[in-house]
């Protein structure tokens, strides 16, 4: 399929979930644009009962649910899921929400071609319990981050951050809740800008093509 602006055939993007999906939904949502230069082809889970992928199966989208319980190592399991990747015919691995650990292998076979977020501002706050994590160090700005997917958990290129404020009054359930807003926002801007190619891509480090910043900066307290 090709979308409205041009005659580039948009990118096929698999999405990887393993729960309530908000995140895909954003992606879905945003793919729904004749010019978004991506389409979402498959949503796969680790978890069969993911309420998201029920979600994208209402939509018409394909679904794929692989337990990773029926599989004896993670190298067998992600062998199955690198087959249900390719069997869509993906360019692109969107991790929404997948709370699973990948193989080296399985990060490599797909270098520079999987996506993941992450609920922090990168380096910062990796793994798991993120948002108690952030509270208990007193930290003022909060945020997410979009990266390419390299071996080691929760690291490689940044392709975009979003900043929010964190408040005195706030709970890990309302930091969450504000972060999440932003994940909404970011990624569908991210997976549009990289599917586009968008981005010169190094090792370690993510650049937009051209100038890409302006001069704002995030102050909390506000100056
Ligand atoms: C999101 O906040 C996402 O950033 C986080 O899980 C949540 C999934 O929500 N991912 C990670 O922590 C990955 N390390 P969703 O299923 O509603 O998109």
């Amino acid at each position: 399929m090709t979308n409205g602006a041009d005659t580039q055939p948009r990118k096929r993007v698999a999405v990887l979930i393993s729960g309530r999906g908000s995140n895909m939904m954003s992606l879905v949502e945003a793919s729904r644009a004749l010019a978004y230069p991506a389409e979402i082809v498959t949503v796969i889970s680790n978890r069969p009962a993911a309420p998201g992928l029920a979600w994208a199966r209402a939509q018409g989208i394909e679904t794929v649910a692989l337990d990773h319980k029926a599989y004896p190592s993670r190298a067998a399991f992600d062998d199955a899921l690198d087959a249900a990747i390719k069997a869509t015919g993906a360019d692109i691995v969107a991790c929404a929400g997948f709370m699973r650990l990948m193989t080296k292998e399985l990060v490599e076979r797909w270098h520079n071609r999987m996506i993941n977020i992450h609920p922090t501002l990168l380096p910062s706050f990796k793994g798991l319990d993120t948002h108690a994590r952030a509270l208990a160090t007193g930290v003022r700005i909060a945020g997410c981050t979009v990266h390419i997917v390299r071996a080691e958990m929760d690291a490689g290129p940044i392709l975009g951050q979003a900043a929010v404020p964190v408040l005195d009054a706030d709970t890990p359930d309302t930091l969450a809740r504000r972060i999440l807003t932003a994940e909404h926002r970011l990624y569908p801007q991210v997976l549009s800008l990289f599917a586009a190619g968008a981005y010169d891509i190094h090792q370690d480090t993510a650049r937009l093509k051209g100038a890409s910043t302006n001069d704002a900066m995030l102050f909390s307290p506000p100056s």
